[in-house]
């Protein structure tokens, strides 16, 4: 038996020996007494009764265990052109001051923060300090706007909010993140009592009296806070995700699981090794970005690259290749969309060959969105490096399907994102809950218990976690991802089978834009679906029917609706086309055909549904489709 597979079948069979032997990688306050009570299979008690702190596993200990003067994160902003670099100990010190500050405001235990910033080390300084306080962060993406981030506020209910003045965009624009804050603690019900903003030299933000404080004010004289204990089963943040309404996912993680699962996965799926640089190009508003440039690898103690930039504008094709090479790194880990961004711009890859980033690169890592063979190969071919797609959700937190190079590596298979890791039960299920054999399409479900670092709830909404994830099959976790096992066990994953889109590796929900299209004056029904984009992976396309007597001109009211999504959702959501059609393709039960209108738009071939109400409508749509230009010519 070969390494994966003994690994495999250990956390199935003994999870008790299998992570109990795991947890060992973290340090504990007070030591668990049982690895697993698996009494309630949905709400597994992951190393029950054990006491930890996840700040001090990411700082503190190596601090202690002679680790202080090692680089613990890099800062590359290729913006500004700044390079930061933080031993251990000075970040410790940082995050020490920086918890000392939150603490005289008040913030403590189980109290909720959010966290609106750009890729800018405080930002992981701030993440670090709730940690170390047992306080509970939330970090919005800086892409989301007000709106958005109002939704967070009232639902998280956050002590404070921590942001920064502006955040910077390819040009480079300055993006003020501040009159967000403000706008969005207008619009809430709920009011955080204070606003520390790390002013940026870009753009300084106005600050209100009494309200807001300048980080450096506020960390001026702080005494450093120390450690406090937390249960393992305790939350350690709430990551929003978006489902299929507007109201976003409170994805909650806690901090015993998820210690021992990042502290696994860096060594044993990433293959990672002392002294590595180690890279994740993903904003921290993503859960990429929480588990792999915060936890896994500062837990693991090795260097951890951040960098404010985009794979192309700043100023190129060839910044990731001189980011590597300027700082050693030994791994990077994407979206596929950075490198169809990349493969755009440098086809022939001689941005590639100056850099020559195999030098130090060992493997290149893809994960967020579905990865298009085309995509896998030009990169195999141009790094000449192991190139790993891997599945895994924000729920999930780490990877719950991969090519464990760090234990085995497996021959890749382009479109698939290789074997189940250990701790998932995965099975592809047809619509009775019943087993699909091999190469068959069903959904993707998980038997319960899930793994450490798993999703134990959803934050103050227990009943629509058991409706989302558990109702569907009982004993399961619904992924909400689909797909088929070929015979060697490999699993592909073809797409999400509920309404959530991949737009350039962000989820996003179409349910939350037809909402915002919906509330219109003008529109009185309509419909968004992703459809396949060459760039982004997917792009949201926005169908609407106009209200009796109302004769506007389709341009007009599509640049508003435009407007509207951007305002709403922000400029992340990429809603950029939208056309006006006179009905919409549905079920004689009411049912809008989004299936279908998507299929028609990717140009793959579609059954008429034998229950649609007018067949002529699916006509009218071809007609709509075309003028918006799908299906696109050349999609590769
Ligand atoms: N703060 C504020 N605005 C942001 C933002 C942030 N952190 N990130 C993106 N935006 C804005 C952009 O400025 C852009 O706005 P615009 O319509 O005014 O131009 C919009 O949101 C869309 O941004 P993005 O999706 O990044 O598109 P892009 O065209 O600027 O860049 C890529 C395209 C491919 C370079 C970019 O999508 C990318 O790097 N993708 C990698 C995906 C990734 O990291 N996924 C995370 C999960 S692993
Ligand atoms: P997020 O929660 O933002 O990480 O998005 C999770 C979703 O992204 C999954 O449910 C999938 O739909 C998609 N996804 C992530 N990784 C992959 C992958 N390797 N292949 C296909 N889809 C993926």
């Amino acid at each position: 038996m070969g390494k994966y597979q003994e690994a495999f079948r250990r956390s199935l069979d003994d999870p008790e020996g299998f992570w109990g032997e795991a947890s060992q990688g973290i340090r504990w306050q007070r030591p668990w007494q049982r690895v697993l009570d698996r009494s309630d299979p949905a709400h597994p008690k992951w190393f029950d009764g054990g006491e930890l702190n996840t700040c001090e596993n990411a700082l503190d200990r190596h601090v202690e265990e002679g680790r202080g003067s090692q680089t613990a994160l890099i800062w590359d902003s290729a913006y500004t052109g700044q390079v930061l670099k933080y031993t251990y100990a000075e970040l410790l010190d940082e995050t020490a001051t920086f918890a000392g500050a939150l603490q005289r405001l008040g913030v403590a235990k189980g109290d909720r923060v959010i966290i609106y910033m750009p890729m800018v080390p405080q930002a992981i300084v701030a993440m670090l300090a709730c940690a170390r306080l047992g306080a509970v962060h939330s970090v919005v993406f800086g892409g989301f706007a007000a709106h958005e981030l109002a939704a967070r506020i009232d639902h998280a209910k956050p002590k404070l909010i921590i942001c920064a003045s502006c955040g910077l965009e390819p040009g480079p624009r300055v993006l003020p993140y501040k009159p967000m804050v403000d706008k969005a603690m207008q619009q809430a019900a709920h009011k955080p009592s204070h606003c520390i903003v790390l002013q940026r030299p870009q753009h300084e933000a106005e600050l209100q009296p009494g309200r807001d404080l300048d980080w450096n004010e506020a960390v001026k004289d702080a005494p450093k806070a120390a450690c406090v204990t937390v249960a393992a089963g305790d939350p350690l943040y709430i990551l929003y995700t978006s489902g299929t309404t507007g109201q976003p996912k409170g994805i909650v993680r806690d901090n015993g699981g998820h210690a021992v699962a990042m502290s696994w996965s860096l060594k044993n799926f990433y293959g990672v090794r002392p002294g590595d640089v180690w890279w994740t190009a993903s904003d921290i508003g993503w859960v990429v970005g929480h588990s792999y440039s915060v936890y896994s690898p500062l837990i693991s103690g090795t260097t951890s690259l951040i960098y404010e930039g985009k794979p192309v504008g700043t100023p190129d094709a060839s910044a990731f290749w001189r980011v590597i090479s300027q700082h050693g790194a030994t791994t990077l880990f994407t979206a596929p969309t950075a490198f169809r961004a990349i493969r755009r711009e440098d086809p022939d890859g001689k941005h590639i060959a100056a850099f020559n980033p195999a030098k130090t690169l060992r493997a290149l890592f893809l994960a967020g969105e579905r990865c298009d063979p085309e995509t896998l190969k030009w990169a195999q071919e141009k790094l000449q490096i192991p190139v790993v797609d891997h599945w895994w959700q924000t729920e999930t937190g780490w990877a719950v399907c991969g090519n464990p190079i760090g234990l085995e590596e497996f021959p890749v298979k382009p479109g698939s994102a290789t074997k189940p890791m250990p701790g998932y039960d995965i099975h592809v299920l047809d619509d009775e809950g019943q087993e699909v054999s091999a190469g068959g399409n069903g959904a993707i479900a998980i038997k319960l218990p899930l793994p450490p670092g798993c999703l134990p709830t959803l934050y103050q909404d227990e009943a629509g976690f058991q409706r989302n994830y558990l109702a569907r099959y009982p004993g399961y976790y619904l992924s909400g991802d689909g797909g088929y096992f070929d015979q060697d066990g490999y699993l592909s994953i073809m797409g999400r089978i509920d309404d959530v889109i991949n737009v350039a590796g962000h989820r996003l929900s179409t349910g939350a834009m037809e909402e915002i299209l919906a509330s219109h004056p003008d529109v009185s029904e309509c419909a968004v679906v992703g459809v396949a984009d060459a760039l982004k992976g997917e792009a949201p396309v926005g169908f609407v029917v106009l209200k009796a007597g109302v004769t506007r001109s389709e341009a007009e009211l599509v640049a508003e609706l435009i407007a509207l999504v951007r305002e709403r959702i922000g400029p992340v959501a990429w809603f950029k086309t939208a056309a006006v059609v006179a009905r919409l393709p549905k079920t004689r039960s009411g049912k809008i055909l989004r299936g279908t209108i998507r299929k028609m738009a990717d140009g793959v071939p579609h059954k008429v549904p034998p229950t649609i109400e007018d067949p002529a409508a699916l006509d009218d749509f071809t007609k709509t489709l075309s003028r918006l230009g799908y299906p696109k010519e050349n999609k590769s």
